[in-house]
């Protein structure tokens, strides 16, 4: 399972690079605001930077504004344009799996997010979709339950061989990593404090301090 952070903030992506297990960046209009981006040329900028930090090969998924067919078309050409690790992510509305469709044949990659349901997954992956985003956080917010929905699409896409890349978003902790993993996704999205909450157990901790303990009481001066 790849690991991407979800996340327009410079130093989280830093951070998460120099771990040396990161895939790669998904952004989106509301996580560039968050970072005070804004105009298209701050936009575009940000974007290249990402993806310079992150480096050769690793994804970073770009979000259109544009609603329409011919509006995310251009959109999302100007976005590919910029570095060969865009991705253009395009929302699920009928002006976007038209759109999918289009950049898909065009040799285009594109993230199909706002994805909430079985049926939506199917339509992103006929259009071609690279990757499909069901946002997990959001389902289990309205008190449903978001990894089922990643059962129910890893399921679908194994019984039709979909080649679209599930990749679960709307991730908010540790956990939620974890039954990504298990149910079957390729790639989890996240914030950075969740991949770091991975890192935490109190045993390893206790274990740690009594090596180093061991170890200097038998090598005293070291
Ligand atoms: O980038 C899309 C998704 O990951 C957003 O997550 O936490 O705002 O529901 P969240």
């Amino acid at each position: 399972m790849q690991f991407f952070v979800d996340t327009a903030n410079l130093d989280h992506i830093r951070e998460a690079a120099e771990l040396g297990i990161l895939d790669g960046v998904t952004t989106n209009p509301s996580l560039m605001a968050r970072e005070g981006i804004a105009g298209e040329k701050n936009i575009l900028k940000h974007y290249r930077t990402i993806c310079e930090i992150v480096g050769e090969g690793r994804d970073v998924s770009a979000e259109v504004i544009a609603t329409d067919f011919k509006g995310i078309v251009e959109e999302g050409k100007r976005l590919a344009e910029l570095h060969e690790n865009i991705v253009v992510k395009v929302p699920m509305i009928r002006e976007g799996v038209k759109a999918i469709a289009h950049l898909t044949e065009t040799g285009i990659r594109t993230n199909c997010t706002l994805v909430f349901s079985a049926g939506q997954a199917i339509l992103a992956a006929k259009a071609g979709a690279t990757y499909l985003s069901p946002f997990i956080g959001r389902i289990d917010d309205i008190g449903w339950d978001g990894m089922a929905l990643i059962r129910e699409i890893v399921e679908i896409y194994n019984n039709t061989g979909y080649d679209t890349a599930i990749l679960a978003a709307s991730i908010r902790n540790p956990l939620h990593i974890i039954q990504a993993a298990k149910a079957g996704a390729d790639v989890v999205t996240c914030p950075l404090s969740a991949i770091l909450g991975l890192f935490s157990h109190p045993l390893t901790d206790i274990g740690l301090e009594k090596f180093l303990a061991d170890y200097h009481k038998a090598n005293p001066g070291a």
